[in-house]
């Protein structure tokens, strides 16, 4: 499973990118607005840091106007993925920006139905979204499960980004359930690298080493 990185903000990106791990980014109009920036002025500075695919969403909800942010967004830089919300007029401009070449990550995915449909209309991406299916009693985790099982069975290239991630238990089980990515909010990934039993044995190892220099 692939890491990426759920934020736009650029500091958090740059620490993270330098330990080599991170693979792609994701961004959406809610993200941009919280790093206190417009999304014209983020995304280039998140493609030149990382060369993975980095996901751009689109504001219109008519295909034409998809089509015509899309373009936009493709033509920053070669890694940008065009970000299209799961509706109709979503899934006619996927279909037209295939047949362009432009890459497009099909987000607030809630079901396998929309996950399959989605990727038939030639997503590159699928983004079912955990957290939120699990704040209204579903099984986020189970649907990321049955999407990967799906997409082999059928021998469907669509990659599942599990989004809306928001516990380390919820980074392990998508890898379990064979997600081919996870874009983890930054809080998140504070948590997966550290552990108590890692910077205790750091400490000793340390200790240990002064004391040996002291006899
Ligand atoms: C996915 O690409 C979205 O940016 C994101 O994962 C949404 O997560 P949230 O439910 O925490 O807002």
């Amino acid at each position: 499973m692939k890491i990426f990185m759920d934020t736009a903000n650029t500091e958090e990106i740059r620490k993270y990118a330098d330990m080599g791990f991170v693979y792609g980014v994701t961004t959406n109009p809610s993200l941009v607005a919280k790093s206190g920036r417009t999304q014209a002025d983020v995304i280039p500075e998140i493609c030149s840091i990382v060369t993975g695919p980095v996901s751009a969403e689109v504001i219109s909800t008519d295909c034409e106007g998809m089509l015509a942010e899309a373009r936009k967004l493709a033509a920053i830089a070669k890694n940008v993925v065009v970000k299209i919300p799961c509706i109709p007029e979503g899934l006619k401009a996927v279909k037209v920006l295939a047949s362009e070449g432009i890459r497009t990550n099909v987000t607030l995915v809630f079901s396998l139905p929309q996950a399959l449909l989605a990727a038939r209309a030639g997503a590159s991406f699928v983004s079912p979204f955990v957290g939120r299916i699990d704040d209204i009693g579903g099984d986020g985790v189970g649907l990321v499960a049955d999407i990967v099982e799906v997409f082999h069975n059928y021998g469907i290239k669509t990659e599942v980004i599990a989004a809306s991630i928001r516990s380390v238990s919820h980074v392990n089980e998508v890898m379990l359930a064979g997600a081919d990515i996870a874009t983890v909010p930054t809080k998140i990934l504070d948590k997966l690298l550290m552990h108590p039993l890692t910077t205790q044995g750091l400490e000793k190892f340390l200790e240990d080493y002064r004391n040996s220099q002291k006899a």
